[in-house]
């Protein structure tokens, strides 16, 4: 990710409002309602052991990635791309931030949706590698992969 009017920022309470509007509108758009995190982005930012990163473009939110992380392991929680940014490599860059972030994890794991063949193609270009199948993981008849990446894949 080479362009020189995208910034990488960590969401926290001094964040300005039109930033978390901006997360917001993505995550309302990427996700069904019983997935959206879009009435707790603060929350989700600010909960202890979680970071919440945001790329901007002229200082329009493109993308975020979400992850939480112990002294053992780390998980992805979200990850969106603004439908009008995608296949510029902003997934890509958070994730590798997100993982570069979790460098001293053993491992770091995510669900993935069964049907979000996009993201699951990120992940498993990255070294994530199926662990599970986890029926009725977001409601039922909508399954998820739980996925994996070992610490030898990214330290
Ligand atoms: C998944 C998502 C974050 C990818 O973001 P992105 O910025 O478009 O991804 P990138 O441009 O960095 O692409 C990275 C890789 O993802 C895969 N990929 C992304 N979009 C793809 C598409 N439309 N078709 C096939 N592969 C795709 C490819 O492996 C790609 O690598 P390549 O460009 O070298 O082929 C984005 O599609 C999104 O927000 N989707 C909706 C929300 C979602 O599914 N989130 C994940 C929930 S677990």
């Amino acid at each position: 990710m080479a362009d020189i009017d995208m910034e990488l920022d960590v969401v926290g309470i001094k964040t300005r409002p039109e930033i978390i509007a901006g997360i917001v509108a993505i995550e309302k758009k990427a996700f069904p309602k019983h997935e959206s995190m879009a009435n707790d982005i603060l929350k989700e930012a600010t909960t202890s052991g979680n970071t919440f990163l945001v790329v901007t473009k002229s200082d329009c939110v493109v993308g975020y990635v979400s992850f939480s992380r112990n002294s053992v392991v780390g998980h992805i929680r979200k990850l969106a791309v603004a439908l009008s940014s995608r296949r510029q490599g902003i997934g890509r860059y958070l994730m590798q931030q997100a993982i570069l972030r979790m460098k001293s994890a053993m491992s770091i794991s995510l669900h993935v949706g069964v049907e979000r063949e996009n993201a699951f193609a990120l992940y498993k270009s990255l070294g994530f590698q199926i662990q599970h199948l986890r029926k009725d993981y977001y409601r039922v008849g909508r399954d998820a992969y739980f996925m994996e990446l070992e610490s030898e894949a990214f330290q």
